[in-house]
């Protein structure tokens, strides 16, 4: 393996060549959105200058076209995901859509009164309402399994509030909030063993190490595509091909259908029973591309955002008054933290000038929040792509600001 070229990296990405209030930009908030190489952003353009044209619907080359490259990126998601085939990869706007689609398709054929939700106190708040509102209509209910104060679901409790009343079982592959990795594939075994089905929120692992979904042995695993270095507007809901065929579609149009008549209409097996409408072909096209530039670069990049990770904690932990927010064993380089007697917004607003992008706030997890007894948190997120000298300037940033608070 050769040795990590993170400065040769950095070229392949545009926008990390320009400054934020005339300092050179520290991107620092990968688990909001990360950054594109240029091969997608070309992969966009090309798509619209070169090959144009609706998937699966015309006998014209521009047709074949996109429908071949639309569909040779499935086998990229399926390779990404560690599975044979692509069958069970539906194309969605990202994973609040495809944890949606599960609620809506799966809930209201499999849920009905007295039924649990087993969640934890650690979701996004993507995998917490779709299942309240469910539940809400069906009668079942939502059961929490609670977070450790280092920030890891409870196994004890886990264990102990799965019955055969469990249906379901929703947890975060990695939290957002705090980095912690979650055992997911122990997590799964302990739900099928009452028999639940298992949807794994995969937003945050997806862009920091291989997800192998038949390792994982769950039902169901979302992802986004604009935090695996691909376009806005894209993700994938994979669920087991048998599963995803016996469920209603949720949305009907063009390309899901087998025959319409006014008599009846029929419809598609997965993927295709899902995707109805004229899909995010550029989209979809630029996701293949970004998975396809990440994929050999992956193991040497967890290593490299281990150290980065390893090296901003100790950076941060110097810093007195300030408090890292989830100290799990096992996290990915996401770090959260608070500094005394100030608020996150005005550390994110304070490290911005000097062009360090942070994100800061609840995280779209109030609950963990609430549970956590605090506001928020500020949380720096690192890629594959961030450098010791970022590490760096973020700590010595943090000093400025904690004496500024103090
Ligand atoms: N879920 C994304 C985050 O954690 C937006 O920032």
């Amino acid at each position: 393996m050769p040795a990590y070229d993170v400065a040769a990296l950095r070229r392949d990405f545009p926008i990390l060549g320009r400054t934020v209030h005339g300092r050179p930009l520290a991107y620092l908030d990968n688990a909001a959105t990360s950054q594109k190489p240029t091969v997608v952003i070309e992969a966009l353009t090309r798509y619209y200058s070169e090959h144009n044209a609706n998937v699966h619907r015309g006998v014209h080359l521009l047709s074949e076209e996109a429908t071949t490259a639309y569909e040779a990126a499935r086998w990229s998601v399926a390779r990404f995901l560690g599975l044979a085939d692509g069958r069970g990869c539906v194309f969605v706007r990202g994973a609040t859509e495809g944890i949606n689609l599960v609620a809506e398709c799966w809930g209201r054929v499999h849920l009905k009164a007295g039924d649990e939700i087993l969640l934890t106190q650690m979701e996004h708040h993507a995998n917490i309402v779709p299942w309240q509102v469910i539940a809400e209509r069906t009668g079942a209910k939502v059961v929490v399994a609670p977070v450790t104060p280092r920030g890891e679901i409870d196994l004890v409790a886990f264990q102990g509030l799965l019955s055969p009343r469990t249906k379901l079982v929703a947890f975060a592959h990695v939290s957002n909030a705090l980095g912690t990795v979650n055992p997911a594939a122990a997590l799964t075994r302990l739900a099928k063993a009452v028999g639940a089905t298992v949807l794994i929120d995969g937003c945050q692992a997806a862009a920091h190490f291989k997800v192998d979904i038949p390792a994982l042995g769950c039902d169901f695993y979302a992802f986004s595509g604009h935090k695996t270095f691909g376009p806005t507007g894209i993700g994938v809901l994979w669920g087991r091909p048998e599963l995803l065929d016996a469920l209603p579609p949720y949305q009907f149009g063009g390309d899901m259908i087998r025959k319409v008549d006014f008599a009846g209409t029929t419809f598609r097996e997965a993927p295709e029973r899902f995707e109805a409408g004229t899909p995010d072909i550029a989209g979809v096209l630029g996701l293949a591309v970004a998975l396809e530039y990440f994929m050999p670069r992956q193991p040497v990049a967890h290593a490299h955002e281990q150290a980065l990770l390893a090296a901003a904690t100790a950076r941060l932990r110097a810093i007195p008054g300030l408090t890292i927010v989830g100290e799990a064993p096992e996290k990915v380089a996401v770090l959260s933290f608070n500094i005394a007697g100030g608020h996150s917004h005005d550390i994110g607003t304070l490290l911005d000038a000097d062009g360090i992008a942070i994100r800061t706030g609840h995280h779209c997890c109030m609950p963990l929040m609430k549970h956590l007894g605090i506001p928020g948190t500020a949380r720096a997120s690192f890629a594959f792509y961030n450098t010791m000298e970022e590490v760096e300037r973020l700590g010595a940033s943090l000093e400025k600001i904690r004496r500024m608070m103090a």
